[in-house]
């Protein structure tokens, strides 16, 4: 895989082989996206094929401007509302997907609804404008693994299998996007992420939440096992087993015989915390050095419904028995 650094050149390039029907990693505010040609059947179905990802899972459309996505979908008030004020930026809106939009059915997995944000990110968007179309961009790492928050992090994931990942450093966010369902008669909220659902209520009144049924994903990809390490994950552990390590959160009075404590913010720092986690969580994901991985949960406020959902996540029984 050649990790280039995004030059004006290594932009038009990286453009040129999205047309061509290639697929390229990316960096964006939340996490590196695994980028290809929404348009095209072809790429989507490269996308899906490379994460080994369950077809009925749709992938998020990526354009550059409020006026692309509409040319996509179909935007009420309220949507439109919150576009304006949102975007770019770290939310991604679930809406009726206009009969006419050239986005290929593969990637909405056949809905009549469409995932569509700007991201908050240079190159992710010199790439859009590059390519010169909509891009479907889901997290460029392998179904069910940690997202990547690092272009090494892409590497790990796909080495070979991909032609090239653009370098735009550590992602500042470092959790995936807020996803609000605006097609129903509420808004609700499918994935908690990186704009807070604080600021989102602000914005438009009430939204609905609702509880985890892992049984019933929200979304099509909100299986209960996900963001999993190879190590067993175990939120909360009262105290340390032999071999344990430990990602911690906060300043606060600790058990002794971890193995090793990595702390994702020792004075609480919610945002902080979200820009380092998939980095520590892959850090600790070392079967030579630890037998488990025991993470502490966060306050359930702002950055934090998403860090504590993806810790969850990474927590949950697997479908291998692990
Ligand atoms: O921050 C992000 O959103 C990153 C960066 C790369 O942009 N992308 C990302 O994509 O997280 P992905 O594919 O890993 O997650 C997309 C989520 C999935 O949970 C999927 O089920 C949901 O969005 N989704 C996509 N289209 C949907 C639709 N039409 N209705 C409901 N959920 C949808
Ligand atoms: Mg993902």
């Amino acid at each position: 895989m050649a990790i280039l650094t995004p030059s004006a050149a290594a932009i038009a390039e990286a453009g040129r082989h999205l047309r061509a029907g290639g697929l390229v990693g990316v960096p964006t505010e939340t996490v590196y996206g695994l980028a290809g040609d929404a348009t095209s059947d072809r790429a989507v179905a490269h996308i899906f094929d490379l994460k080994g990802r369950p077809r009925f899972n749709p992938l998020i459309v990526h354009v550059e401007t409020l006026a692309a996505a509409e040319r996509l979908a179909i935007f009420d008030r309220g949507a439109r509302f919150l576009a304006q004020r949102r975007w770019p930026g770290p939310l991604t809106l679930i809406l009726p997907r206009r009969a006419e939009a050239p986005i290929s059915l593969l990637a909405t997995a056949g809905l009549d609804t469409v995932a569509i944000r700007v991201p908050d990110h240079p190159v992710a968007l010199q790439l859009i404008a590059a390519a010169g179309r909509p891009l479907a961009i889901p997290s460029a790492n392998p179904s069910g693994a940690v997202s990547p928050t690092t272009a090494a992090h892409v590497e790990t994931g796909f080495g070979g299998r991909l032609a090239m990942v653009l370098d735009g450093g550590a992602c500042p966010v470092g959790v995936e996007s807020t996803v609000l369902d605006l097609t129903g008669p509420r808004p609700r909220l499918l994935r908690p992420g990186g704009a807070s659902l604080d600021q989102l209520v602000a914005a438009i009144g009430e939204i609905d939440v609702p509880t985890d049924d892992p049984a019933r994903p929200r979304a099509p990809g909100q299986l209960a096992s996900h963001y999993a390490p190879s190590l067993p994950v175990i939120l909360d552990p009262p105290a340390p087993l032999p071999g344990m390590a430990l990602l911690a959160f906060g300043d606060k009075e600790r058990a002794a015989g971890w193995a090793e404590i990595v702390n994702l913010s020792p004075t609480g720092d919610l945002r902080a915390a979200a820009a380092e986690l998939f980095a520590a969580l892959r850090d600790l994901d070392d079967p030579a050095r630890f037998s488990a991985i025991g993470v502490e949960s966060v306050p359930d406020q702002g950055l934090g419904l998403a860090i504590n959902d993806r810790l969850r996540r990474a927590a949950a029984p697997r479908g291998d028995g692990r």
